[in-house]
């Protein structure tokens, strides 16, 4: 079988030099996120991220919010060897479980959570891997607690869909062509075109990029008891989805 991308360490260097390069709202969807969880006050507990990668979500939410304690669940070794260097300043207000979000995480999460964040990585997850994930989210939730994921959200028009992605791929090949990124991040972006672009088409599976629209999403989020469910922020092919825990 071959190995998942992500745990390759060089990619995961690479990707950590070059995510604000490489996604262009890298920076507007962690803003969102944090605006977020400040309008609704919920910061004061337990910050769990999915696919944190190297942290640097958790990073801006530990140094926002003195009081939080963040939990990153992650499958990549390599990249929680990352948060780790990242995070070690914070000491023992961070933890980090290397799991599956596939997986049953529940057990990992050691009190009801603050807020449950995630950034570009829950798209990996086919749809019923998706529906699962949010349910154990609403579990994992205090009464009040939010759910935020931005991620990469498919429009609800194939034609629009279909323009944001060969837009993004664009960006990436102008990237590859000025050698703005590592080799391995160079790689991962030509992978992404042909998943994406070449194989528009072609059926996702599970740890492809499975793409789906919001209202499909926020579905999942209302069967599995969230609330207040909405659209926060969108730009291109990305969103910021919420929803609440409310009791
Ligand atoms: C594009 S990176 C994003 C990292 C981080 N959230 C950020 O925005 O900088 C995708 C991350 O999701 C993680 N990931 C992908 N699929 C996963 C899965 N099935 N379970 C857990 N983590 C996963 C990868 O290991 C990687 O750290």
């Amino acid at each position: 079988m071959t190995e998942y991308r992500w745990n390759q360490s060089e990619l995961a260097a690479g990707y950590d030099a070059g995510a604000m390069l490489v996604h262009p709202c890298y920076v507007q969807v962690q803003d969102a996120i944090l605006a977020e969880m400040g309008c609704a006050g919920a910061a004061d507990g337990l910050v769990v991220d999915l696919g944190g990668g190297s942290g640097r979500l958790v990073e801006r939410v530990l140094d926002r919010w003195p009081d939080t304690t963040a939990l990153i669940i992650d499958q990549s070794q390599a990249f929680l060897d990352l948060a780790a260097m990242r995070l070690e300043r914070f000491g023992d207000r961070i933890a980090f479980a290397c799991k599956r979000l596939q997986d049953d995480w529940r057990d990992v999460v050691t009190q009801p959570a603050a807020a449950i964040v995630s950034m570009s990585a829950i798209h990996h997850l086919d749809p019923g891997e998706k529906q699962q994930c949010y349910q154990r989210c609403f579990d994992s939730l205090r009464p009040g607690g939010l759910l935020l994921n931005g991620d990469e959200v498919r429009a609800d028009a194939d034609d629009e869909y279909r323009g944001q992605v060969e837009r993004w791929a664009e960006h990436m090949q102008r990237l590859i062509d000025t050698n703005a990124v590592t080799p391995a991040m160079a790689d991962a972006l030509r992978g992404w075109r042909k998943r994406n672009v070449e194989q528009f088409a072609e059926p996702r599976s599970s740890g492809d990029d499975c793409h789906e629209t919001a209202a499909t999403q926020l579905s999942y989020f209302e069967a599995a008891g969230l609330k207040n469910t909405g659209v926060a922020w969108q730009r291109e092919l990305w969103s910021l989805l919420k929803g609440q825990r409310v009791s």
